[in-house]
């Protein structure tokens, strides 16, 4: 046994860096005491929630913005303010906000389970049906709302588009008062979604919109002056002088030009220069390594973006990728479209032994994969129905990474197979017969 350990600590650990001084203010995780540019969103949020002051109900929320442009961080900031606010008070209203990341909590159960959860603080367990769930939260609703003058329960629905099937669950919490789910008059139950996708009102089914009647609130992108000024609030995670304001101009204008002024985008491109400098053993952040870093960061969100998807979705991402590799091997200029693609994700899934969806599930999906950018699909003039589906560059150029290795030597394995397929399919013969590498 050791009973003095002789190494001083600041051998192997270093608690202080000449370029970092404090880490987690370059977390997306902080939220900072103020919001930039966002008063006009706050006060069409707050002017809405502020029924609930007067014990009414306020509008249902469909928040719609780009990625990164401060959604999620606005509407957690505004509820903080509320509540907060609102214990200070001296009325006795009880609000209770429940976020739901969608990303984690995709399907009705699990979005329940964690409402409880939140609700009650203890941790539920998944097993029962959906309708125990909801039954479970409307006798906690009537108990609160016993408790208390008036009771509200807001739902922040954070990336909804991410939810499988959100209709049902999204009906039942707009409906519940309507349908005397709950027994107390005093209670008001705010859905607050929100999403990057413009569309996504309209994918909900027609009974949904009418009972919930989701009041937009658009995000637009930040500008470059915007921009600068969310980065200047994670200034101090800098040591002095490791960082200029010309530099931070230069990332907030990058991101603004290049990216809809992603916030997020911006803070991770500063932090990963700072991580270039300190493995360069370098001492002041240069426009070159926000250059460099922009590289780093985009290839990340790029590759999270996918990781995140459902296998059929990637499988689907490496069909259009193959199908269009055989379309350029005939010479022709027109992408592959969407019949072709089928047959390919029917050969892909064969090869792989995975059961293949249908085709009006394959339709769906390639409309929610090009809204979210990760493929483009275009009709063409003349064409009539035909969506023509192409990759985006920067997800080609990471696609392999998305598979494991050997699912992939299966499909180099037997390409010829499934180039045949494209070939009869498309009615057309390859222009010559070298092989090429497709990955
Ligand atoms: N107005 C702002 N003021 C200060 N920080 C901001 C602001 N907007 C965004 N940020 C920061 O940028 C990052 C991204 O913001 P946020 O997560 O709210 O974006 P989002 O619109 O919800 O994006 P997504 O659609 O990807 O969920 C967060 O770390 C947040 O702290
Ligand atoms: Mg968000």
């Amino acid at each position: 046994m050791i009973d003095k350990i002789r190494v001083p600590y600041t051998r192997f650990f270093d608690p202080a860096s000449p370029i970092i001084a404090c880490e987690h203010l370059l977390n997306s995780r902080y939220v900072p005491d103020t919001i930039i540019a966002r008063d006009e969103q706050m006060e069409v949020i707050g002017h809405n929630l502020s029924a609930i002051l007067r014990q009414g109900e306020p509008s249902n929320m469909y928040i719609w913005g780009d990625t990164g442009v401060g959604k999620t961080i606005t509407v957690k900031y505004l509820l903080r303010i509320l509540t907060e606010g609102l214990k200070a008070e001296d009325k006795d209203i009880l609000i209770d906000t429940v976020v739901i990341d969608c990303t984690a909590f995709s399907s009705e159960i699990p979005a329940c389970v964690e409402i409880l959860t939140q609700l009650t603080g203890i941790s539920m367990q998944i097993g029962r049906q959906f309708y125990q769930y909801l039954n479970d939260i409307w006798s906690i609703i009537d108990k609160k709302a016993h408790e208390h003058t008036f009771y509200t329960l807001i739902l922040f629905f954070d990336e909804i588009d991410a939810f499988v099937s959100p209709d049902n669950i999204l009906y039942q919490f707009s409906r519940a008062l309507a349908h005397q789910k709950i027994q107390s008059s005093n209670v008001a139950i705010e859905i607050i979604t929100a999403s990057n996708q413009k569309d996504f009102l309209a994918t909900l089914n027609n009974k949904v919109q009418s009972s919930a009647r989701f009041r937009y609130c658009d995000f637009p992108d930040y500008n470059d002056k915007e921009l600068y000024e969310i980065l200047q609030l994670r200034k101090d995670a800098f040591a002095d002088g490791v960082i200029s304001d010309d530099v931070i101009l230069y990332c907030a204008k990058n991101v603004a030009d290049r990216y809809h002024g992603d916030a997020r985008r911006a803070i991770d491109i500063l932090a990963e220069a700072a991580r270039i400098v300190i493995q360069t053993k370098g001492s002041k952040i240069t426009n070159e390594h926000i250059d460099m870093a922009e590289k780093v960061v985009n290839d990340r969100v790029t590759i999270d973006m996918l990781k995140r998807m459902s296998l059929h979705d990637k499988y689907l991402i490496l069909s259009v990728y193959i199908a269009n590799n055989v379309v350029k091997q005939t010479n022709s200029k027109t992408p592959a479209h969407s019949g072709v693609i089928v047959v390919t994700y029917r050969k892909i899934c064969e090869l792989l032994q995975q059961k293949p969806n249908g085709e009006t599930y394959i339709s769906t999906r390639l409309t929610t994969l090009s809204l979210r950018q990760l493929i483009n699909a275009e009709y063409r003039e003349g064409r009539g129905n035909i969506r023509y589906i192409t990759l985006p560059n920067d997800i080609e150029a990471v696609i392999e990474t998305l598979f494991q290795i050997q699912d992939i030597e299966t499909i180099k394995n037997n390409y010829t197979d499934v180039e045949s397929i494209v070939l009869s399919k498309l009615k057309r013969p390859l222009a010559r017969s070298t092989k090429i590498d497709f990955f």
